[in-house]
C-alpha cells in the first residue's frame, strides 16, 4: 500500500515543491499551511509519515509536534528546521521526531530520510502487532494449559473415586464372606441363650429381681440379634426379588416409617418431586433399605430439630434422589471413611447402615456421593439409571 504524507509548511513554495518531488517517488501526497489545517488533515487521512516545519505562526512545530504524538502515536514526524537549528533538532527529537531535515534540503536527501524513517515505522509497526500476537498466544496457550491441568485434575479425582470404588468393593466382599458364615454361627447359639432366659424368667417367677436379670439377658440377645440382621443386610449377595417398581413409593413408605421420630425431633421436612413416578427395576425392600439408613443417619443428626430434605429429578438418563440434613455435618477427612463397613462415630452404631446402602446402590447400577459442610448439614446424592439394565 502506498504511504500517505502530508507536509505541514507556512510557506506554500515549500508545500508545492516537496508535494512534487514526493508525488514523483510515487507517494500520496497531501499539503496544509498550518497547523491546525495539518493536524484535521492527519485526522482525515491517517497519514504514515508527516513533514513539519518548526517556525510556523500560531502554534509552531513544537506544539504541533506534542499534539501528533498525543492524538496520532503511529504517525512518524519529520521536522523542517533553519539554518543553524541543531539545538533545537535536539528537543525536537526528544519530543518524539522520527528525524529532522535542515532547510534548504536537498531533495535526494529529503527522500533518502523519508525512505528511512517509513522503513523504521514499518519495522516498528510489525514489531508490534507481532508482541501482540505473542501475548494473545501466550495467553491462549496459558488457557489451554488451565484446561489441560484442570482436566488433569478432573481424571485424577474419577480415578481416586474408581479406586476408592474397587476398595470398597473388596472390603465388603471380605466382610460378605466372613459375616454370612459368623452370623449364622453365631444365630443358632444366641437362639438357645434366648430360649434359656425365657424358661429361668418362668423358673425365676417368685424372686421378680431375678426374673429382671433374664429380660435383660433377652433385651441384649434383641440387640445382638439386630447387629447380625445388619451385618446380613451388608454382606448379603445381589437382590434377587426384581420388579418394577416407582422409586418415589419406595421413598415415600421409607419416610413414613420415621414419622414418629420426625414429629418428636420437631424435624421439618421438605418434599420435593416425590408426587412424579419414577418407574425403576429393582428390589424395593432392598432400596428401601437405602433410604431408611440415610434417613435414620439424617434424623440421629437432628436431635434438637432440623430441615430434612428429600428430592427426587430425573437429570442426564439418571433418576437422582436427594437426602439432605441440617445437622452437623461430616468432616472433610472422615468423609472417605463414611462408607466403610464398622466406621461409626456413634455409641451404639455398628457401622454398618453406609456399606448396606452402598451394596444395595451399586447392585443396581448406581452410584452415591456425599457434600457436606460441618456445622450445616450433609447432602446425600442416590443416582439410578433410569433404564436399569438387571
Ligand atoms: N447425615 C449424616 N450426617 C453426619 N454424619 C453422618 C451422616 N450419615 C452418616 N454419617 C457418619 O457416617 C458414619 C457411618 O454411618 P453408618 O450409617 O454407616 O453407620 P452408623 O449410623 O454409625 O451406624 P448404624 O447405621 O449401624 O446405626 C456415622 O457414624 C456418622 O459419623
Ligand atoms: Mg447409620
Amino acid at each position: 500500500m502506498t504511504d500517505k504524507i502530508i507536509i505541514i509548511d507556512d510557506e506554500q513554495v515549500i508545500v508545492d515543491i516537496t508535494m512534487m518531488i514526493l508525488r514523483n517517488k510515487g507517494y500520496e501526497v497531501l499539503g496544509a499551511n498550518c497547523a491546525v489545517e495539518g493536524l484535521h488533515l492527519i485526522e482525515q487521512h491517517c497519514p504514515s509519515l508527516v513533514l513539519l516545519d518548526y517556525m510556523m505562526p500560531v502554534m509552531d512545530g513544537m506544539e504541533t509536534l506534542k499534539s501528533i504524538r498525543r492524538d496520532f502515536p503511529d504517525v512518524a514526524v519529520i521536522m523542517f528546521t533553519g539554518k543553524g537549528g541543531e539545538e533545537v533538532a535536539v528537543e525536537l527529537m526528544k519530543a518524539g521526531a522520527s528525524d529532522y531535515v535542515l532547510k534548504p534540503f536537498s531533495n535526494q536527501d529529503l527522500v533518502d530520510r523519508i525512505d528511512n524513517v517509513l522503513r523504521i515505522r514499518r519495522v516498528e509497526l510489525l514489531n508490534r502487532e507481532l508482541s501482540i500476537e505473542r501475548e494473545r498466544l501466550i495467553g491462549e496457550i496459558e488457557r489451554w494449559n488451565q484446561t489441560l491441568e484442570s482436566r488433569v485434575e478432573e481424571k485424577g479425582r474419577e480415578l481416586e473415586r474408581v479406586q476408592s470404588e474397587i476398595i470398597q468393593a473388596e472390603k465388603l466382599a471380605a466382610l460378605g464372606h466372613i459375616s454370612a458364615g459368623l452370623a449364622h454361627e453365631i444365630r443358632n447359639p444366641l437362639n438357645s441363650i434366648a430360649l434359656f432366659a425365657q424358661i429361668l424368667k418362668s423358673v425365676l417367677k417368685d424372686d421378680p429381681e431375678s426374673a429382671g436379670y433374664t429380660e435383660k439377658i433377652a433385651r441384649e440377645v434383641d440387640r445382638i440379634d439386630g447387629i447380625l440382621i445388619k451385618l446380613l443386610d451388608v454382606s448379603k449377595t445381589p437382590r434377587t426379588e426384581l420388579s418394577e417398581c416407582n422409586l418415589c413409593t419406595v421413598v415415600t413408605q421409607s419416610l413414613d416409617s420415621f414419622e414418629d421420630q420426625i414429629s418428636v425431633q420437631n424435624v421439618c421436612v421438605k418434599k420435593q418431586g416425590l408426587d412424579f413416578p419414577l418407574h425403576f427395576v429393582g428390589d424395593p425392600s432392598e432400596l428401601e433399605l437405602v433410604f431408611n439408613n440415610l434417613f435414620a443417619n439424617a434424623l440421629y443428626e437432628m436431635k434438637e430439630g432440623g430441615k430434612l430434605g428429600v428430592a427426587a429429578e430425573i437429570e442426564d438418563g439418571q433418576f437422582r434422589i436427594i437426602v439432605s440434613d441440617t445437622g452437623r455435618g461430616i468432616p472433610a477427612e472422615k468423609l472417605r471413611e463414611i462408607f466403610d463397613p464398622f466406621f461409626s462415630t456413634k455409641k451404639s452404631g455398628t457401622g454398618f447402615g453406609l456399606s448396606v446402602v452402598l451394596r444395595v446402590v451399586r447392585n443396581h447400577g448406581g452410584r452415591i456421593d456425599v457434600e457436606s459442610r460441618q456445622g450445616e448439614g450433609t447432602r446425600f446424592l442416590v443416582q439410578l439409571p433410569r433404564h436399569n439394565r438387571v
